[in-house]
């Protein structure tokens, strides 16, 4: 089956969930301490997207997943008023690890960006991205996004990390 951008179910919260650790587990090593991947993440993620998706999903939010024969390869979290001044907040941005590089990104941020238009006239959104992660800046970067300021940020594992903003202007 062809790989298939959709609007997320109640149903995707563990698919998500379990996608979300296998991402950060190979992608933020080195960035989050190795206790904290190396711990119980997959039930707190599991808590954190049933809550997002099923038990308190908030009415500005838009997620969508990438699916092909029936696996999650990929998903996109969008949170439309998080913060008014930046626009619409590009919140979660993952793609199974052995499937990057083959384009689902990409689609997914034009999902996005789609949905994102449809809701409302926005002419921007933003995300954060830490510092030390080389590869997602240089894919964003690659992709139009803009750098627009540098500042401290919490990250799960409860410790602080320096993290970029980036602005895409939306057409
Ligand atoms: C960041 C991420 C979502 C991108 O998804 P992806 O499917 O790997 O990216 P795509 O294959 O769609 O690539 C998008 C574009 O970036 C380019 N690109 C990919 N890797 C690149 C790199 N390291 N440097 C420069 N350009 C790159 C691609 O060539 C493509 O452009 P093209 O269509 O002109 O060829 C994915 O790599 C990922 O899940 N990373 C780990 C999690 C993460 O860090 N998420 C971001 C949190 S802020």
């Amino acid at each position: 089956m062809p790989l298939e951008i959709r609007p997320a179910t109640a149903r995707d919260a563990n698919a998500i969930a379990d996608l979300h650790v296998a991402s950060w587990r190979s992608a933020y090593r080195g960035m989050f301490s190795d206790t904290y991947l190396d711990g119980d993440i997959t039930r707190e993620r599991r808590q954190h997207w049933t809550k997002r998706l099923r038990t308190e999903p908030r009415s500005d939010q838009g997620v969508f997943v990438a699916v092909e024969d029936g696996a999650c390869v990929g998903f996109i979290c969008i949170l439309l008023e998080l913060d008014p001044e930046w626009g619409p907040c590009l919140d979660n941005l993952h793609v199974q690890p052995n499937r990057k590089g083959q384009g689902i990104g990409q689609r997914l941020i034009e999902a996005g960006a789609a949905w994102v238009k449809s809701r409302g006239t926005y002419h921007r959104w933003h995300l954060w991205v830490l510092e030390e992660n080389t590869p997602s800046r240089r894919v964003y970067e690659h992709l139009g996004w803009k750098p627009q300021e540098r500042a401290i940020r919490r990250a799960p594992d409860g410790t602080t990390y320096w993290g970029w903003r980036y602005l895409q202007a939306l057409k």
